[in-house]
């Protein structure tokens, strides 16, 4: 009897320890989530921000502090701003309107937040596209734009690759490329992140005379304002940025905007 009372060996104490620890470990997991919640948001938007200063060649690839030594917060605060565009007619809108969690990327998943993208029309291979992105501008000490960095993604080989193109005031030419994420294969597709590669991009133009995307990847050396050369071995991720561009900086992309912005400032007209 005393045996039986004390086996610690029996299927029901078994089953009591197995429960108590999976108990313990789900509330030690599911606490350290909500308490590094903060922290990893906090991380994630201060990587955002680098991949932006990389972009608007703020930044250095790798670098964290400029040649001043000011940070990465300390620059972003004082020079960017972020606003809110409304993709379906160029305008900006109240940031204030939006949830502060809104991710364009989750929103192009949302019927009611974005637009299916019909075959012709997709040739980032996006399947949908968000109606409201968040863009940065960079300004002068003058308060007047000095660049305008916008996001942009599209399908290379492997899968989406994302970054942001930075353009001039003239909404026009470029002033650098940077993916922060892509899946391309390191020495081919991957050559996107080779700093000779992204080096000429800035002072290339995005469109030509007549308006129209004009950005091309192309193998050989062409010295032209709209040529960048192909990434060796990799012709399909080398179609996937130029696509990319392309539908970014189309009628369905910033289009839109970038011809709104420089009426504006009347530095061109497209
Ligand atoms: C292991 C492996 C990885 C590859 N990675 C890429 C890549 O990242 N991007 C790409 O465009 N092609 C990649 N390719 C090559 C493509 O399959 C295809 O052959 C290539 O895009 C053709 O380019 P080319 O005409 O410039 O040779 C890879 C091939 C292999 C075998």
């Amino acid at each position: 009897m005393a045996d039986r009372q004390f086996n610690k060996d029996s299927v029901r104490n078994i089953l009591l320890v197995a429960f108590s620890i999976s108990l313990i470990c789900s509330v030690l997991v599911s606490l350290s989530a909500v308490i590094l919640k903060p922290r990893q948001d906090a991380n994630a938007l201060l990587d955002q921000r680098r991949n932006i200063l990389v972009a608007a060649g703020v930044l250095s690839e790798g670098k964290t502090e400029n040649a001043e030594g000011q940070g990465i917060q300390e620059i972003f605060l004082a020079e960017f701003e972020e606003r809110v565009v409304d993709l379906r007619t160029g305008d900006f809108v109240d940031s204030s309107e939006l949830d502060r969690n809104y991710d364009p990327i989750k929103a192009a998943k949302k019927p009611d937040q974005s637009i299916r993208l019909s075959a012709d029309s997709d040739i980032a291979l996006l399947l949908r596209r968000e109606n409201l992105t968040s863009i940065d501008l960079r300004r002068n000490p003058d308060g007047s734009i000095r660049q305008v960095i916008l996001p942009v993604r599209g399908y290379g080989l492997w899968g989406t690759l994302y970054g942001y193109l930075a353009l001039q005031d003239d909404y026009l030419t470029v002033a650098g490329l940077s993916f922060y994420s892509h899946k391309e294969t390191p020495g081919l597709g991957g050559e996107v992140d080779n700093p000779n590669w992204k080096a000429q991009w800035p002072n290339r133009r995005i469109y030509d005379s007549t308006g129209e995307p004009a950005i091309r990847l192309v193998k050989g050396m062409r010295r032209d304002d709209y040529s960048i050369d192909a990434l060796a071995g990799a012709t399909l991720t080398t179609r996937g940025v130029e696509n990319l561009i392309r539908f970014w900086t189309g009628e369905l992309g910033f289009g839109p905007f970038l011809k709104k912005m420089a009426n504006r400032q009347g530095a061109v007209s497209l």
